[in-house]
Parts: structure tokens; C-alpha cells; sequence
């Protein structure tokens, strides 16, 4: 997992991080001052469950690679990762975040003003978090084969065209 959510970090998102961290299951860059355009390298992070870019001022597309995210592909836990989870109320936080991890086995992530804690397993949290920033163009279709995802968040960009039909 990496966390550097709520900084003040700027610059291009790295090439690399998606060219060496192969195993990463949680990656967030959230809240920081990005920009430039998603790279195409960051679909190579086949494991990743949750990617959040949130609050950046990310400009570009998303890119059509996003279908290379197997572990969002599927609906079942890659691991042992993940089976029991409780909503616990949270007033403050908009939108989801985790908080809190001691360790993958016990994640808490904010999503729709609930604390969704899950215990046990993060294999069945799938999540993605482009939110508050200038992405541009279409949605790409290839993010309908993301199937296991529970939640998509791409509010507050300049996003045009329509919503791929075959979203579920
Ligand atoms: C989506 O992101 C926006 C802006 O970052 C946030 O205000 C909203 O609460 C988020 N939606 C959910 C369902 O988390």
C-alpha cells in the first residue's frame, strides 16, 4: 500500500510508480498538486484495488488502459484479504478514504460520509477515485469491464460524450 494522500506533492504522477510497484493493492495520490496526464504505465498495477488520484489537478483522459486492472475485473477476492465489513457513521469526510490502516487486514476507508471498515479481507474493496480534477474527453468503455468495482468516482472534472452503455 502507498499513501501519500494530503500533501502538498507536485509534478508529473511518476512513470515508474506503475512500472515498479507490481504488487501495490492500494495507491493513493489524493489531495496533493499533481498535474499532467494520467500515464499509461499506471494501468501496469494489475493488483491495484484502489487508486485514488482524487483532488489533483490532473488534466489529459483516462486512459483506455484502465481495463488492465485485473484485480478490478473480477468480483472475487484475489486473497484472504476481505469477507466481513460494518458502516460506521462519520460526519466530517466527503468522500471515501482510508483514514487509518495499521495493516491491509484492517483498512477503513470513507465512502459516502460512512466509515466502511472492513476487516479481515481488502480484496473485495475496488475502488476508483478520479474526483476534482480537469481530466477531459470521454469516459473510456474499457471501464465497463471493471466489473468488480464498488465504487467509481468521477465527479467534478470537464468530462464530455456519453456514459458507456454496458456500465453496471
Ligand atoms: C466524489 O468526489 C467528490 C469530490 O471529490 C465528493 O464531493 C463526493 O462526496 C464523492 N462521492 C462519493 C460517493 O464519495
Amino acid at each position: 500500500m502507498i499513501d501519500l494522500g494530503e500533501n502538498r506533492f507536485t509534478g508529473e504522477i511518476p512513470t515508474w510508480i506503475g512500472d515498479s510497484f507490481l504488487e501495490v493493492k492500494v495507491l493513493i495520490l489524493g489531495s496533493n498538486e499533481f498535474y499532467g496526464s494520467i500515464p499509461s504505465s499506471l494501468c501496469g498495477l494489475a493488483n491495484a484495488q484502489v487508486l485514488d488520484l482524487s483532488s489533483n489537478k490532473i488534466s489529459g483522459v483516462i486512459p483506455k488502459c484502465v481495463h488492465k486492472y485485473t484485480a478490478m475485473t473480477t468480483t472475487e477476492s484475489p486473497n484472504s484479504f476481505l469477507s466481513e465489513m460494518s458502516i460506521i457513521g462519520y460526519p466530517t469526510l466527503d468522500s471515501w478514504y482510508i483514514f487509518e490502516t495499521k495493516s491491509l487486514e484492517r483498512a477503513h476507508f470513507m465512502w459516502k460520509r460512512k466509515e466502511i471498515n472492513f476487516i479481515n479481507h481488502l480484496g473485495l474493496v475496488k475502488l476508483i477515485d478520479l474526483s476534482s480534477n480537469n481530466l477531459v474527453g470521454e469516459i473510456p468503455s474499457e471501464i465497463t469491464k471493471l466489473v468488480g468495482l464498488v465504487g467509481l468516482n468521477l465527479s467534478s472534472n470537464n468530462l464530455t460524450g456519453s456514459i458507456p452503455q454496458n456500465i453496471v
